[in-house]
């Protein structure tokens, strides 16, 4: 038996690449999930399944991310994981602390790390509610970072890197404080990815070949990457992984 079966799990940008991909394997791994997006549902299997409950909203807003989340506890009784995928990374916008515009930094910081503090602090009490005995371990936490938060860069993002750094630390603080309740948190830090994120690579493919071709295996990554190494780190296979980073970047970052 899948050690999801009988679970719940929270999934944030449930409605994007890799959040979706990420939702649909633990749907079809017996858990039920909650996907939060900010767009409506995708016309995707994984957004009708009779275990999902979609629901549209922003992961900055505190009120709406705690009604999400005890709403899902209600109709489950119990939470097990926690999957925060919401992002949003603007090129055009998001450039060097020197000439970027503040407003827009407060928003991609909040979009991109404040919204992990709404959710885990609503989370995290609720899985320890669900205490001992439950069909998995003492629940699991994945965060999506980006290994763009261990680099500098000549086109930079700025807010984006410097929040997914705090994503990090915060997600290795989690660990530290809720070992004790069996309750893991680890980051994922993919490299480049085909999702809508990247739909720039869709309209200019010579860009695509580029970024591809800069990576060791050759090829940039899939949400079916993401949902995979998700999926690894959630599971009980990862009993005693927490407070660390898994880079899934097809060796981007090893590059001297
Ligand atoms: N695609 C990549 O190359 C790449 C690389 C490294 C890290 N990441 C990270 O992976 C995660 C998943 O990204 P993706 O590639 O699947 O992108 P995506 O754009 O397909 O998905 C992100 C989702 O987050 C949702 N979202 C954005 N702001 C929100 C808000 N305020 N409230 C609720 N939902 C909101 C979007 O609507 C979108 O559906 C993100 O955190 C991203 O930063 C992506």
């Amino acid at each position: 038996m899948s050690c999801f079966e009988g679970t719940t799990a929270i999934v944030t940008g449930a409605g994007g690449g890799m959040g979706l991909a990420i939702a649909g394997d633990l749907l079809a791994a017996g858990a039920a999930v909650t996907m939060i997006d900010l767009k409506p549902p995708p016309d995707d299997p994984a957004a009708r399944h009779p275990k999902a409950a979609y629901v549209e909203g922003d992961v900055t807003d505190d009120g709406f991310v705690a009604d999400a989340i005890s709403a899902t506890f209600e109709r489950c009784e119990r939470l097990d994981y926690l999957v925060n995928a919401a992002g949003v990374l603007w090129f055009d916008r998001d450039r060097s602390l020197v000439d970027i515009d503040l407003d827009l930094w407060d928003r991609v910081v909040d979009i991109n790390l404040k919204s992990m503090v709404h959710t885990c602090r609503h989370a995290v009490p609720l899985m320890q509610k669900s205490g001992p005995g439950k069909p998995s371990s003492g629940g699991a936490m994945v965060h999506i970072a980006s290994i763009q938060a261990l680099r500098g860069d000549s086109a930079p993002q700025d807010a984006y890197q410097a929040a997914k750094a705090g994503v990090i630390a915060l997600s290795k603080s989690l660990a530290v404080q809720f070992a004790g309740d069996g309750i893991r948190s680890n980051a994922l830090l993919p490299g480049g990815a085909l999702t809508p994120m990247q739909a720039r690579w869709d309209a200019d493919p010579a860009a695509r070949q580029s970024a591809a071709a800069g990576v060791p295996l050759g090829r940039l990554g899939t949400a079916r990457d993401m949902a995979n190494a998700t999926l690894f780190l959630l599971s009980d296979k990862a009993a005693f992984i927490t407070g660390t980073e898994l880079i899934v970047d097809g060796g981007r970052t090893a590059l001297p």
